[in-house]
């Protein structure tokens, strides 16, 4: 298809003659079914909504087609309507628009939707299983078309994927304002997501998949390698004392898979279990692995061999992680740190696999016989722990990986909990990102080149270096480290081949380092080092965006944690001080109603406008966050927010006074 056509095709909308039916691609990765949940009044509900976005005289075909949809898969994704062309980020010049800022977001939710990027591209779903960037084709039809119709004095309202249309703004607004899932609170619970987005009225968003921020799997391998890195910090100060120390952990999956080449990167011996030999293939053939066994003799012996020659190497064990634990406390070995990436957030339905079974006898017992499956499932999650219990007891230092491992071994009925309900191992942001990065506020900043110019992208890197070393000479020691482990990781970046999908790059960094940045690129925008604009955004795993008890903001202690008032802050925060967009969503990672968070895109052009509001608004997504944590009384937010106010005369923050202990014990 020629660029002229490809254009015609985005201004045409939802086109007025149906186009014809699709077949369903079997070479395509799609979404599970889903549960049927809507009663026979609420499907007819369901269709009456899908029919909303069709002329009258399509309505006895489509209202078959969409109740047959809703049958077989359990949702209408009107796939009749995904269109011929090939869906990827395009150079910014080759969609149609009168605004350039909107042109930028049509390349950033064209790059969701790739099919080398997707998880389930033809549901809509870029990663998570269910984060959807739009619930059916219709909504990604309108929306490209308004996109390409806006002017800078417009705004774009999106309702979890649903256009409402465009609102008349001004060239300051956002020109795209997204929430997702955002739910009247009693009505957040897993089963009230499943109704109400088989009606077609809202969606789980998950993080950067609603947001048009996905970056493919390069934000998972940086966030991977600076949590394993800070880790084995945990247990050896020194790079040379690193050097043949032992990582064991489970899962080769969507995230987990990152483990061995960050494990790799931090210079340990990396031992991943992972009982599905298509996920090992998968990530051996990519070289993330370096050598696969399924025996485990040799494995020891393979082991042994790496922590004597101290060498850094990635092995993946093809088998049930609790049996390479409890053979690992057999042999007595010294491991040195653990963790688990399976996806227990998901026990009941192919989470987490039972020890003493292959993959397909798991698979048909949790089919034909669920409950002999959940309990299999416990069984195994005590033998688990208690094989890694033993080996805490010998030093190695365990933390939770945000997969709800803790949670469900406790559930489980293993001995995992201290005698105050705590847990006796803490979570990857309790112990290492909370206190080492976001309460600096480091956290994942990213951008993406518009020209989609690899060559633009070198240039990026290089502009980054140079403001990280920058800072590095005179940054106070307290974030020497993570200037530096950003330093390394942008110089190798290239030479990584990181890049799937649009000419993307992240790296961590604080408010200083992410306006330095920005300015640089603004600066080489305008000059034309840059070619096209540079669009820059975040995870909403970050310092500020999110608020989630389990996960990202696990290291708030004054209770604050069960409130979202920072999230809807930054939100709000980002939209006045110059967000191109910006989104909220319910749920992300943890799960719907567990968690409240958002993004934002801004488009840098070369402009003072640009640099006015890069400056404005970077300055507020971090310190909004480091703020917030400062009053939670966490030392290393203090001491950010405090350099931050030195530096800032306008910043003003109310600053905690801490109690003696010995007060607060007296009351009672
Ligand atoms: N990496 C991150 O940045 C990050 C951050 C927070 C949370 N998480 C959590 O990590 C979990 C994993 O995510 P994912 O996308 O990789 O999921 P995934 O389902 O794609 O991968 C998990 C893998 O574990 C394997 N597995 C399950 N039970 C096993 C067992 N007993 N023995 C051996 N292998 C087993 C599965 O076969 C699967 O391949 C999720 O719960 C996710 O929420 C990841």
């Amino acid at each position: 298809m020629t660029n002229e056509e490809f254009k015609k095709q985005i201004l045409q909308g939802i086109p007025n003659e149906l186009p014809l039916i699709k077949s369903y691609d079997t070479n395509i990765n799609h979404a599970p079914k889903r549960k049927d949940i809507l009663n026979q009044t609420e499907k007819k509900l369901a269709i009456r909504n899908a029919l909303r976005y069709f002329d009258k005289k399509h309505h006895p075909i489509l209202s078959k087609e969409f109740a047959q949809e809703l049958k077989e898969y359990g949702r209408i994704y009107m796939y009749r309507f995904r269109p011929n062309y090939k869906i990827y980020a395009r150079p910014i010049n080759d969609y149609p628009f009168k605004s350039n800022q909107a042109a930028a977001i049509m390349l950033m939710l064209q790059n969701n939707l790739d099919d080398a990027v997707a998880q389930h591209p033809h549901e809509l779903i870029t990663y998570g299983g269910n984060g959807s960037v739009f619930q059916n084709w219709a909504q990604y039809l309108l929306t490209v078309k308004y996109l390409a119709e806006m002017s800078n004095e417009q705004t774009l309202v999106m309702y979890s994927g649903h256009p409402m249309g465009l609102f008349p703004s001004h060239k300051d607004a956002p020109r795209v304002v997204i929430t997702n899932g955002m739910m009247i609170p009693n009505y957040s619970k897993p089963d009230d997501l499943e109704k109400f987005n088989a009606m077609g009225v809202t969606q789980y968003g998950q993080m950067t998949a609603g947001s048009y921020m996905y970056i493919g799997p390069q934000g998972i391998v940086h966030g991977t390698t600076i949590t394993v890195m800070n880790a084995a910090r945990k247990i050896s100060h020194s790079e040379d004392d690193r050097k043949g120390k032992l990582f064991v952990t489970c899962g080769l999956g969507g995230m987990s898979g990152a483990q061995p080449k960050a494990g790799k990167i931090a210079g340990l011996i990396t031992v991943v279990a992972e009982i599905n030999p298509k996920a090992t293939k998968t990530r051996h053939s990519q070289g993330w692995v370096d050598e696969v066994y399924d025996d485990l003799t040799t494995l020891i012996v393979r082991i042994k061999k790496a922590q004597t020659s101290k060498e850094a190497v990635s092995i993946a064990y093809q088998g049930n992680v609790v049996d390479l634990w409890e053979r690992l406390v057999t042999e007595k070995m010294k491991v040195d740190l653990g963790t688990d990436q399976s996806s227990l957030h998901n026990p009941w339905s192919g989470g987490y696999y039972p020890a003493g079974y292959s993959l397909e006898q798991s698979n048909e017992m949790m089919a034909k016989n669920p409950e002999q499956f959940k309990v299999e499932v416990q069984r195994t999650l005590i033998r688990h722990v208690n094989a890694v219990n033993m080996l805490a007891t010998n030093g190695m230092y365990f933390f939770d990986y945000g997969n709800a491992f803790l949670l469900e071994a406790s559930r489980a009925g293993a001995d995992i909990v201290n005698k105050d309900g705590t847990f006796i191992y803490k979570s990857y942001v309790q112990d290492i990102l909370g206190p080492m990065c976001f309460d600096y506020g480091f956290g994942p900043f990213r951008w993406v080149c518009a020209s989609c110019n690899p060559k633009d992208l070198t240039i990026t890197d290089e502009l980054a270096l140079e403001v990280l070393q920058k800072m590095y000479e005179t940054a106070p020691n307290e974030i020497k480290q993570q200037l530096n482990d950003n330093i390394l990781w942008i110089k190798d970046a290239m030479q990584n081949n990181l890049v799937v999908g649009s000419q993307a790059r992240i790296l961590y960094a604080d408010s200083e380092a992410r306006i330095k940045i920005a300015e640089a690129f603004n600066n080489a925008i305008k000059s034309g080092k840059i070619s096209s604009p540079v669009v820059l955004g975040r995870d909403h795993h970050d310092v500020s965006g999110t608020d989630s008890p389990y996960r990202e903001t696990s290291n708030i202690y004054d209770g604050s944690s069960f409130t979202a008032d920072m999230a809807v802050q930054n939100f709000v925060g980002d939209a006045f001080r110059g967000a191109t967009w910006i989104s909220l969503h319910n749920g992300g990672g943890v799960g719907w109603g567990e968690v409240i968070n958002g993004g934002f895109g801004m488009v840098l052009d070369g402009s003072e406008d640009s640099d006015r509001r890069l400056k404005s608004m970077l300055f507020w997504d971090v310190n909004n966050g480091i703020a917030r944590r400062s009053w939670a009384r966490n030392e290393e937010a203090l001491f950010a927010i405090k350099r931050e106010m030195e530096r800032t005369p306008d910043l003003k923050i109310t600053l905690p006074n801490s109690v003696d202990e010995t007060i607060i014990d007296n009351i009672f």
